[in-house]
């Protein structure tokens, strides 16, 4: 864990330089736009440690598969969203040296990401051999608005004495990934243009013919006036100023013959706004973002702080306007995981966008798996199935891309998360047509699956699923993983409960999904069949859901007696040790209890919860969040609380010691459940929004933002009151502990907090 990072509401502040973790920072100071994003590289030249990534949305290349022993159904590629040309950079002499920060002295060293306004800038005083002082103010953003442009303010001023500024602004597209497979570059160079404050450079990917234009148009000043681009001789005290923009396109949303000229287009507009207007349009356009999505939390900065920088990245990495995107576990601030989408999106994404943005944006989540039906259908048939789908595990375009036979062929368990979504989606939003035009397809599918993977047992006189991985990943090939078993007799529950509505209100439509689909009756009885008779590993007498079947067959010893110098154990123990010890690495059974929420007394989950968590090591960053939202519902706020901290704060503490390779963007959208979700109490019941906040006792307040079927309200907890307040003219259906009322158009409801209210 690491504590170098200053605290504050709106800000992530680098106070002083570190080059020691120069790449956790270059993680955590990433920005993006939905579009594209980068992390934190400095413009000069830098020769100390560096992860240099400049990610493009939805640009990949399949990258030829490495393993060891060949299974087969393995894929051949991993799609990787690819590191591509780098439009930061700037060549920066002084007096003819190179200004390096790994090679001079730096002082006052600042970097800081501002949450609020969106934007990532640095200062700093650097001392280079000769002996001259510069102070250095770097400031960029990539546009909200203008999703292809970004834009550097890089400011130098001697301190001391006078000194020959050299400025190289330049575009680099012959960049790597540092995870590329063979060692292989993945671009080709097609054409370039230069002129004395311009220039164009367009690349291609070797593999899929991705073409990329980056634009780049440059103007420099000293102190206010234009002055051109060659070395100058700037007075002390005096600042030179050069406003780099650069204009990123990419063929998938241009013809290839225009991206030249639509690049250099659009970077054209953007210098003749003008740095300071690009700028106020983003501040106005993170105001936006802010005031849908927020969570003000007084009395506890590390807290505050954490949520934002959560909701932030979230931000910054999906926008939900285009419906062939999704959300990489990395988002733009690192290569791993390769830019793409896990089940991640579905169990854990899916209600920030549902509660934060328009409905459409969740929607597009959702559709993005319908496009991949065809794609999981023939996944299935690859691995021998005659019907079904199974998604895979890790995709770009709707094939597999993942390659370890432990995860690729047996956490299929995402298969149920992604029927989860649809079940999601529809009971947030109301939206049941989505299940006539989409979801009820993908259902079939699934429950197709699942009914051939399952076999029936004559020793148990039950459906079993052998040889599978549950979401935790510490124990594979395991018999019967409880959460696995739920999930896929859950499935086919749900399709047929569709299919029931369906006919009721849509028989025309139902009748031609079930020709469309070829469901017959015998295939519908088969799923009550095994909805009926699914076998559940219990220990019956503890009143305990297993994890599997050998589950208690392990030698149980609580977490807490690992000794703490072999903890994260992923990183010290052998997989054999990890395989065979009863440590968890995130929320198995207990993830089948949040989804599943409704159907089990709180008395089940506390039994559950009391057992596993001390046995769960949190190594996956998706762990901590669910098991604070349980640990909120059963009251037990210490750990609740401890467990928000670990979620919201694990990159920006590097709690797992990974954050170098990239944020946890997608377990981000955990931790804001876990406040809405956990210290909230929200759900969504029978169409009715359901509250049962509380508040921790060292906080003063929290409140947080819901979008719900067109109305947006704004839920402000305090020590002894928590109102509501309708922000919008559409009236919500409410029950807050328990109570139901309707609150009216801008209708604001104030109720007072009883201590036995607070436990909910
Ligand atoms: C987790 C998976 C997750 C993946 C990507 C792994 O460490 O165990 O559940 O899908 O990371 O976030």
């Amino acid at each position: 864990m690491k504590n170098y990072l200053k605290l504050d509401e709106w800000l992530i502040i680098e106070d002083g330089f570190h080059p020691e973790y120069q790449e956790i920072s270059e993680s955590i100071f990433s920005i993006g736009n939905g579009h594209m994003g980068q992390r934190a590289n400095f413009e000069e030249d830098y020769s100390g440690p560096s992860l240099q990534g400049s990610y493009l949305a939805g640009v990949y290349y399949p990258d030829k598969t490495q393993v060891g022993w060949w299974k087969n159904g393995y894929p051949e590629y991993f799609a990787k969203v690819i590191n591509s040309t780098n439009w930061i950079g700037i060549h920066v002499k002084i007096d003819g040296v190179v200004l390096d920060l790994a090679t001079c002295p730096v002082n006052n060293f600042k970097r800081v990401l501002n949450m609020r306004e969106g934007y990532l800038s640095r200062t700093f005083v650097a001392t280079l051999p000769s002996g001259v002082e510069v102070k250095v103010e770097a400031l960029r953003f990539v546009s909200m608005t203008r999703p292809e442009i970004g834009a550097i303010r890089y400011r130098i001023t001697p301190l001391n004495r006078e000194a020959v500024v050299t400025l190289t602004p330049y575009l680099d597209g012959d960049v790597m990934n540092r995870d590329s497979n063979h060692g292989e570059k993945f671009w080709e160079e097609v054409n370039r243009t230069n002129q004395m404050d311009s220039a164009t450079l367009t690349m291609k990917t070797k593999k899929l013919d991705f073409y990329v234009t980056t634009a780049t148009a440059v103007e420099l000043l000293m102190d206010n006036a234009p002055i051109i681009l060659e070395p100058v001789l700037v007075d002390k005290d005096h600042t030179v100023t050069l406003f780099k923009y650069a204009a990123s396109a990419t063929s998938r949303d241009h013809a290839v013959e225009d991206l030249v000229s639509q690049s250099e287009k659009r970077v054209q507009e953007a210098k003749a706004m003008g740095f300071d207007q690009l700028l106020s349009e983003q501040r106005e356009a993170w105001k936006n973002k802010w005031n849908d999505s927020d969570i003000v939390i007084t009395g506890d900065v590390a807290a505050q702080q954490g949520i934002r920088f959560n909701i932030f990245q979230l931000n910054q990495t999906y926008t939900g306007d285009d419906e062939r995107l999704n959300i990489g576990p990395k988002g733009f601030t690192g290569e791993k995981y390769g830019g793409s989408t896990y089940w991640d999106t579905e169990a854990y994404c899916l209600p920030f966008y549902l509660s934060t943005s328009a409905q459409e944006i969740a929607r597009n989540l959702l559709i993005y798996r319908y496009r991949h039906l065809e794609k999981a259908k023939e996944n299935a048939s690859k691995l021998g199935f005659k019907r079904g789908a199974l998604y895979p595990m890790v995709t770009m375009n709707g094939e597999e891309c993942h390659n370890e036979w432990e995860i690729t062929f047996e956490e299929i368990h995402r298969n149920g998360a992604i029927a989860y979504a649809i079940y999601n989606y529809v009971n947030y939003t109301g939206d049941a047509e989505y299940l006539g035009e989409y979801g009820f397809e993908v259902l079939v599918e699934i429950s197709r699956f699942w009914a051939e993977r399952v076999n029936y047992s004559q020793s148990k006189n039950k459906y079993v699923i052998l040889g599978v991985t549950g979401p935790n990943e510490y124990e594979n090939n395991v018999n019967n993983n409880w959460y696995t078993n739920r999930m896929a007799s859950w499935t086919m529950e749900y399709t047929l409960e569709v299919m029931r509505n369906l006919q009721e209100s849509h028989p025309q439509r139902l009748h031609e999904l079930v020709e469309k689909l070829g469901i017959e009756s015998s295939e519908t009885k088969k799923w009550q069949d095994i909805i009926a008779n699914m076998y559940y590993p219990m220990d019956q007498e503890a009143g305990l859901f297993l994890q599997q079947d050998g589950f208690l067959d392990k030698v149980i010893i609580p977490a807490t007696a690992i000794n703490p110098s072999e903890v994260p154990i992923n990183q010290h123990w052998s997989w054999d040790r990890i395989l065979r010890s009863c440590y968890i690495k995130q929320a198995d059974v207990l993830q089948g209890l949040f989804f599943l929420g409704d159907r089990y007394d709180l008395e089940t989950k506390r039994r559950n919860f009391d057992f596993y968590e001390p046995l769960t090591v949190h190594e996956s960053s998706l762990s901590p969040c669910v098991h604070s939202i349980l640990a909120c519902e059963l009251g037990y706020r210490d750990k609740a609380y401890e467990l928000y901290l670990r979620t919201s704060r694990l990159d920006l503490n590097d709690y797992n010691n990974d954050t170098e390779d990239g944020c946890h963007i997608t377990s981000m959208a955990g931790t804001w459940m876990s406040v809405v979700y956990g210290f909230g109490g929200f759900r969504v019941q029978e169409g009715r929004v359901h509250l049962t906040p509380f508040l921790m006792a060292h906080w003063e307040s929290y409140s947080f933002k819901l979008m719900f079927r067109g109305a947006r309200i704004n839920v402000i907890v305090k020590k002894d009151t928590v109102t509501i307040h309708n922000e919008t003219s559409v009236e919500v259906p409410l029950t807050l502990y328990h109570q139901n009322y309707q609150l009216k158009a801008n209708e604001s409801l104030t109720v007072e907090t009883t201590s036995a209210r607070m436990i909910g």
